[in-house]
């Protein structure tokens, strides 16, 4: 059990701050903070012990690879012997930001952070307090997001604080996250680069830079017996307090479950995009934002995910959206929170 030590960060960086919470890394302890996609849950990479807190405080499988945080391009070399050329060329065009590259490992992180593989996942975070703490440290940071196993990863510190207050040493507030989902995973040990999670830069981004960009097969077939190749897309995940049922149709279509799971005597909550959100009644509804803007919707989904809560409602009725862009995203986290789908 820990004390857990907040720090709040709003307008301007506090070095006292970042000196504390990297000081506490440097010691081998657990400190959340913010980046831009989601908020993480730091430990020294290169300490087995450390990063076994991480495991710990989250009750992750063992068997699920961690992501190394580094400021620079630079600190991304040394986790390697050769940075493969189709990393250099992502790096160069989407480094600092939402993406983790896949990369050979030469072993310099403990092996508790890759859970045996012989590849390392590597992203360079695009956020102003996680820049300012790695640089500070000046080691390489296993962060996975910082929920507990299976939950909705946290957008803002609340969410963290939720989870894991207790379970960790300290906790950065540095406000909302802006992406509001996590980053693209890219396996770049191969000629052609293979997106093994979609995320906070996509498909379509990475095509404009490579040309050539290639899908693990098990995250198009959804049904399929294909074993991901990113250890973590096999777990449940991004599980709400209860069941999730996705339904493809219009405002009438989920207006008509609304009415006959009510007459169950279920209570009905929605999430939904506002042009829908205004059509319909239901016991409690979120609106996630504009259809036409998908990057809102993915911004808010994880907060709205965890504002439904148990004994509020029985069952959540989510729309589903374009898989154009983020919003493959959007629809990857929402297939696997959704227990149904209509
Ligand atoms: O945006 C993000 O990526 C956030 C922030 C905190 O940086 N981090 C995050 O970490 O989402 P986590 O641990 O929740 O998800 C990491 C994903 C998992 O699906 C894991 O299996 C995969 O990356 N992964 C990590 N190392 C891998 C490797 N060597 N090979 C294949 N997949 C790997
Ligand atoms: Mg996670």
């Amino acid at each position: 059990m820990f004390k857990t030590k907040c720090w709040h960060i709003r307008e301007s960086i506090d070095k006292q701050v970042i000196k504390e919470a990297s000081n506490m890394l440097r010691d081998g302890l657990t400190v959340a903070f913010p980046t831009e996609t989601v908020y993480g849950l730091g430990a020294d990479a290169t300490n087995e012990k450390a990063v076994q807190g991480i495991f710990q405080a989250k009750g992750r499988p063992a068997d699920n690879p961690l992501i190394a945080h580094v400021a620079t391009i630079e600190q991304a070399k040394e986790m390697v012997d050769e940075l493969p050329p189709i990393a250099k060329t992502l790096m160069t065009h989407f480094s600092p930001g939402p993406i983790t590259y896949i990369l050979p490992s030469n072993g310099k992180c403990a092996t508790n952070v890759t859970a045996g593989l012989s590849t390392i996942g590597v992203r360079l975070p695009d956020h102003p307090v996680a820049q300012a703490l790695l640089k500070e440290c000046d080691i390489p940071i296993a962060a996975p997001s910082a929920n507990l196993s299976g939950k909705p990863s946290p957008t803002t510190a609340d969410h963290v604080w939720q989870d894991l207050s207790g379970k960790i040493a300290g906790l950065v507030d540095g406000g909302s996250t802006g992406v509001g989902l996590e980053s693209t995973v890219v396996d770049c040990t191969q000629d052609i680069p293979i997106i093994l999670r979609p995320g906070g830069i996509t498909k379509e981004q990475l095509e404009q830079v490579v040309g050539n960009v290639m899908v693990d097969p098990a995250l198009v077939h959804h049904q399929s017996s294909q074993k991901p190749k990113s250890p973590g897309m096999k777990y449940t995940h991004y599980a709400p307090a209860v069941d999730l049922w996705l339904v493809s149709g219009d405002a009438k279509r989920i207006q008509e479950i609304v009415t006959e799971q009510q007459a169950n005597g279920k209570r009905i909550g929605v999430m939904a995009s506002t042009e829908t959100t205004v059509r319909l009644q239901a016991d409690a509804i979120i609106s996630l934002g504009s259809e036409h803007n998908l990057g809102d919707i993915a911004a808010s989904l994880y907060d709205a995910l965890r504002t439904f809560k148990e004994g509020d409602v029985d069952l959540i009725l989510c729309e589903t959206f374009s898989e154009k862009g983020i919003g493959q995203a959007v629809m990857n986290r929402l297939t696997k929170a959704a227990t149904r789908h209509i």
